[in-house]
């Protein structure tokens, strides 16, 4: 959503906390929300139909992210949230399961932040 108005308000429920102060730039929301996966029988037999669910959440989120970057805009994932406040606002139902609420905006500065990451041997192993 980009309404400015709802923008800010579903803001200030990432910020029950007093975290994420930088939520109050944010231009726009994505919320990805998981939708109910019909699997084929052949598959469902094995498998729950929400099986490979949070992996395409995942996949879905990171995208929209690597898209934001590609058109100039800022992105932030962001776990700490009312989920009840903003079903509410958005009128999303309670059991709706959320992937993931994205906070887009422009970033003030290009400068990329110097980064802490595992190595690649930390996260990789070769059998
Ligand atoms: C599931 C999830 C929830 C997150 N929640 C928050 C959050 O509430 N506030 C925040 O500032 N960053 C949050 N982050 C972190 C940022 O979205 C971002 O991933 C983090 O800044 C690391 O990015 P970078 O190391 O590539 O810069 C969350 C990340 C993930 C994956």
């Amino acid at each position: 959503m980009e309404n400015p108005d709802m923008v800010s308000q579903v803001a200030q429920c990432g910020q029950q906390l007093k975290q994420n102060v930088w939520l109050g730039t944010t231009k726009a929301f994505i919320i990805i929300l998981e939708e109910h996966a019909v699997l084929s029988p052949i598959i469902s037999c094995f498998l729950d139909s929400q099986y490979y669910a949070k992996g395409d959440l995942g996949a879905a989120t990171a995208y929209v992210c690597l898209e934001a970057t590609a058109q100039g805009l800022g992105s932030n994932i962001i776990g700490l949230y009312d989920r009840k406040k903003i079903c509410e606002l958005l009128q999303i139902p309670m059991e709706k399961q959320f992937g993931a609420v994205i906070a887009l905006g422009y970033p003030s500065n290009d400068t990329i932040r110097t980064k802490t990451r595992k190595t690649f041997e930390d996260i990789v192993r070769f059998v």
